[in-house]
């Protein structure tokens, strides 16, 4: 799967080099590429940006830059689907992390920059997604975090694939049970007898018990809807 995204600091996306995501690349499943939004500038100071219209803090992304960068990538692979990252934009969840990791060849993500992008480039794109209801200072990070998650959802990527129908959000749509490893006590906490006793049966109910319990605790609205995340 292709990952392509056009930012203002393309070194940043070195950092995928490590683990996980770094596997999948040597191994070929992914391929990222870090296009540099500053090669569109306009004139000799390569100017991505300008004062708002109607005033007010801050400055905008302009449209010029961020589209000639769309349509030079999207000239050399039109099938991609592209998004921009947005505190704005759909929520990034599970489920939409499924519905990407099915898309090929890949996804342009397009990372923005102070206050924001021109609102213009909203009908260059074909949605806009947000990890999460705060605001970073650039769409970088938020790309990264869509770029390993989808990632670690393709085939071959994880050693063990079952892990992911376990894990939270997984086949369930729960929070996943709580783990533990040795020592079997820990500053006067025990493992859970059930996990020493090696009856599978009992240890399986036991996880799908807990996975309940904590996912009433700390994500009720996840029992009202199972499978869904
Ligand atoms: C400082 S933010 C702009 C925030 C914008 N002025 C607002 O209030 O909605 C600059 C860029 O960071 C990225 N960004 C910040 N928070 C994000 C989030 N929660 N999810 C996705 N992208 C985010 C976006 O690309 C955005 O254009």
């Amino acid at each position: 799967m292709e990952f392509h995204v056009i930012t203002l600091f393309p070194e940043m996306f070195a950092a995928l080099g490590a683990g996980v995501i770094g596997r999948a690349q040597a191994s070929g499943s992914i391929t990222i590429c870090a296009h540099n939004l500053r090669e569109h500038g306009l004139g000799n100071y390569r100017q991505v940006d300008d004062t708002p219209y109607g005033g007010g803090s801050g400055m905008v992304m302009r449209p010029e830059p961020l589209a000639a960068a769309i349509d030079e990538v999207m000239a050399q692979h039109p099938a991609l689907q592209r998004i921009l990252m947005s505190p704005q934009g759909e929520p990034l969840n599970q489920g939409l992390v499924r519905e990407l990791a099915r898309n090929r060849p890949g996804l342009l993500l397009i990372a923005g920059r102070y206050e924001g992008v021109d609102a213009r480039i909203s009908a260059m794109v074909d949605r806009e997604v947000s990890i999460g209801d705060y605001v970073l200072s650039g769409g970088e990070l938020p790309a990264m975090v869509l770029i390993e998650a989808v990632t670690r959802l393709l085939p071959c990527v994880l050693g063990n694939p079952e892990s992911l129908a376990e894990e939270s959000f997984g086949l369930s749509g729960l929070l996943e049970y709580p783990h533990f490893t040795r020592p079997e006590e820990f500053r006067g906490m025990r493992v859970p007898e059930v996990l020493l006793s090696g009856d599978h049966r009992r240890i399986r109910v036991w996880r799908e018990a807990e996975a309940r319990k904590l996912t009433a605790q700390r994500r009720p609205h996840l029992l009202a809807v199972p499978g869904k995340s």
